[in-house]
């Protein structure tokens, strides 16, 4: 048959690191002892209260659909959460008119791009940019536009040499998927001046806001002032903090009219995400929150051991946040290995250590190893990567 599948779909690339779980389980399977360092999840179950709190939603019955937007009492925890811990009190004040519930962050920055551009409308992408970013955009018919950063940070003079008179949006996460940096507060805010001057949106993309090292505090942009937060829409996600990337619910969070406008494209898309797994959020932001400080201190201190032992090997510039590392790999290129993927397929075969070519995130040159892992798992892992490379 001609013309089979639609060109949205042939033009886009398929998720890179999710075709590596796939391997490495299909691996698995026969037999082979794979070490993953691939996987974008932390390896804690759910905590119990948020596990609790959804088998008791569903022992009363919540198990009808909600309000498109979720349910008001979750988006005002989630409101009062970045009024709080965010500083939006200081000079919004949210409340849970601001706030969309969707299908995981992955679904609210679908929800922005469907909602926000016209055919041919240019957004800008700092790379290295997590994989999903660009292909979001390119189902919306907006254009990725890639940026270089300067050692993995911003570098606002190449987004200068970038805006045109089509950019509607600039796109960044921080922390970063995958090369862990955070950017600095400076650099966000001289990024809101040239959004404001050049009239475009900013998209903060803050899935890993809590998974913060070395004393950092959160910060979101679209809390410094009321002119910013007009033009930033905030995205967050119950995922990485809390454990829950299998419930399914990410949020954003921006004024009235795009929150509205988000609502009415989300209504005929999934409608409102499951009913009882949104008690767990709530749930979550209402527990006790040492159980996920120790979890972040768990990972700081994954994060020391696995710089420690990559820097042995790679030159990588050390992360301050999320739980990935993004080494440098070109010195091992030669006649055999000359990419990222190569590289990253022969630690695969050679010392069963998965991990991700970073040409998937627009960085060739590097690999992404996720240490949301065991201690003993990233000793292994380095140990393997050494011995083979030996
Ligand atoms: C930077 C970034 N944004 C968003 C997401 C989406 O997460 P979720 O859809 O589980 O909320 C991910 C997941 O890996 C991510 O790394």
């Amino acid at each position: 048959m001609k013309n089979k599948l639609s060109d949205r779909i042939i033009n886009i690339n398929e998720s890179k690191s999710i075709r590596v779980a796939a391997i490495v389980e299909k691996l698995r399977a026969e037999g082979k002892k794979i070490i993953s360092m691939s996987i974008g999840e932390p390896d804690f179950p759910a905590p119990l209260e948020i596990k609790n709190a959804v088998k008791e939603a569903l022992d009363q019955n919540q198990t009808r659909y909600s309000l498109v937007p979720g349910l008001k009492n979750l988006r005002n925890e989630i409101a009062h959460f970045l009024n709080k811990q965010h500083h939006f009190s200081d000079k919004i004040n949210l409340t849970s008119e601001n706030i969309i519930v969707s299908n995981g962050s992955k679904q609210s920055l679908y929800n922005i791009f469907q909602t926000l551009l016209n055919p041919g409308d240019e957004v800008i992408i700092p790379i290295p940019y997590w994989v999903t970013i660009p292909e979001s955009i390119k189902l919306a018919g907006g254009i990725p536009v890639l940026v270089k950063t300067k050692n993995l940070y911003l570098d606002l003079d190449e987004i200068k040499k970038k805006i045109t008179k089509k950019t509607k949006a600039i796109v960044y996460n921080s922390p970063n998927n995958p090369s862990g940096m955070v950017y600095s507060q400076e650099s966000l805010i001289e990024l809101a001046n040239l959004a404001i001057e050049h009239d475009f949106y900013l998209i903060s993309d803050e899935a890993y806001d809590a998974l913060l090292f070395d004393g950092q505090k959160p910060f979101s942009l679209a809390s410094v002032s009321q002119e910013i937060f007009e033009r930033t829409i905030t995205v967050q996600t119950f995922s990485k903090t809390y454990s829950m990337t299998g419930f399914r619910i990410g949020y954003l969070a921006a004024n009235i009219e795009l929150v509205q406008a988000m609502d009415k494209f989300q209504g005929h898309l999934t409608g409102n995400n499951c009913t009882f797994a949104q008690y767990g959020a709530i749930a979550a932001l209402k527990m006790n929150q040492k159980t996920i400080h120790e979890m972040i201190s768990t990972f700081e201190a994954r994060r020391d051991l696995a710089y420690k032992l990559c820097i042995e090997i790679f030159s990588c510039v050390k992360p301050t946040g999320a739980f990935y590392l993004f080494p440098n790999v070109e010195k091992y290129y030669n006649r055999h290995i000359k990419n990222d993927e190569q590289f990253s397929e022969w630690l695969l075969e050679k010392a069963q250590v998965a991990t991700v070519a970073g040409s998937a995130f627009g960085m060739p040159g590097h690999i992404r190893f996720s240490y949301a892992t065991s201690e003993e798992d990233i000793k292994n892992a380095f140990g393997q990567i050494k011995a083979a490379l030996r």
